[in-house]
């Protein structure tokens, strides 16, 4: 089998009324790859990440996942067949615990609700112990199994993204973006993340990081894609990018 892109982004433009977010990018993942995706505020990189989670209509392009067409899918299609985001701000269940925040994750990801796995039946209660097993298992991996119990609102910054990343991973996403996923972290848990978001690469999953911070960039991702006015100015490793005209002119302009 020809190992093609698992994720093909064709000429893809977004459009907010007479604002052109994203101008014509084109851009492959191949698994196994962290992409970071810099550039400097307004570049269109979140909106980027809209056109291929789905949340936001590509004015034109394509998005294709495995070779699959994807980009009408809406976003919930998306998580089914692969892909999985984080948001910018972060969106963990505050009223539910951080077992619960797994669980509801790994329900979905059966196709089924919370509620209708609690209703009872032989069928149901057995979803519910797959997803009861998967969402610790996740919990050990994560080392994080001691704070099960604890609810959303009670997280830090960091232990909320960290939340937000192992909740997309319930769902065993072929792509990963992540929207700023060191904000508001404190720096012993940025290095963990990081550590994180190498294993999540290695275990098979090709993921996009949108980040400011350069020296996460450079420690985590294998490449990186620069944008700047909606559009992608180089695409290259870290220590190329950052010697290139293109890109020092998108930050320092
Ligand atoms: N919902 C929206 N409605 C109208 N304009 C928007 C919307 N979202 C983004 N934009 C505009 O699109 C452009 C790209 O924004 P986007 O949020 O994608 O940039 P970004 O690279 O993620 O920036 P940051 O680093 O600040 O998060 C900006 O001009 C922004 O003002
Ligand atoms: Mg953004």
């Amino acid at each position: 089998m020809s190992p093609g892109p698992v994720l093909d982004v064709r000429n893809v433009s977004v459009r907010f009324g007479g604002v052109a977010a994203v101008r014509d990018v084109s851009l492959q993942l191949r698994d196994r790859e962290v992409v970071g995706l810099i550039g400097p505020n307004g570049a269109g990189k979140s909106s980027l990440l809209g056109a291929l989670g789905g949340q936001i209509a590509v004015a034109s392009g394509q998005v294709l996942l495995g070779g699959q067409d994807i980009t009408a899918a809406p976003p919930y299609r998306r998580a089914r067949l692969g892909v999985a985001r984080t948001f910018q701000h972060t969106s963990t269940f505050d009223g539910l615990t951080v077992y619960e925040n797994l669980l509801v994750s790994a329900l979905g990801a059966q196709g089924s609700g919370l509620r209708g796995s609690l209703a009872g039946g032989r069928a149901r209660r057995q979803r519910l112990a797959v997803a009861a097993e998967a969402t610790w298992s996740r919990l050990r991996e994560f080392e994080l199994a001691d704070m099960a119990d604890r609810y959303g609102a009670e997280l830090s910054g960091g232990q909320r993204r960290l939340v937000e990343i192992m909740r997309c991973l319930m769902r065993s996403p072929r792509v990963l973006l992540l929207d700023e996923p060191m904000v508001g972290v404190a720096p012993h848990l940025v290095q963990r993340i990081q550590a994180d978001c190498a294993r999540i690469r290695d275990s098979g999953v090709a993921v996009i990081i949108v980040e400011h911070a350069l020296e996460v960039v450079e420690a985590v991702c294998d490449r990186v894609v620069v944008m700047a006015s909606g559009q992608v100015v180089a695409q290259a490793s870290y220590a190329e990018a950052m010697s290139s005209g293109a890109v020092r002119e998108a930050y320092f302009a």
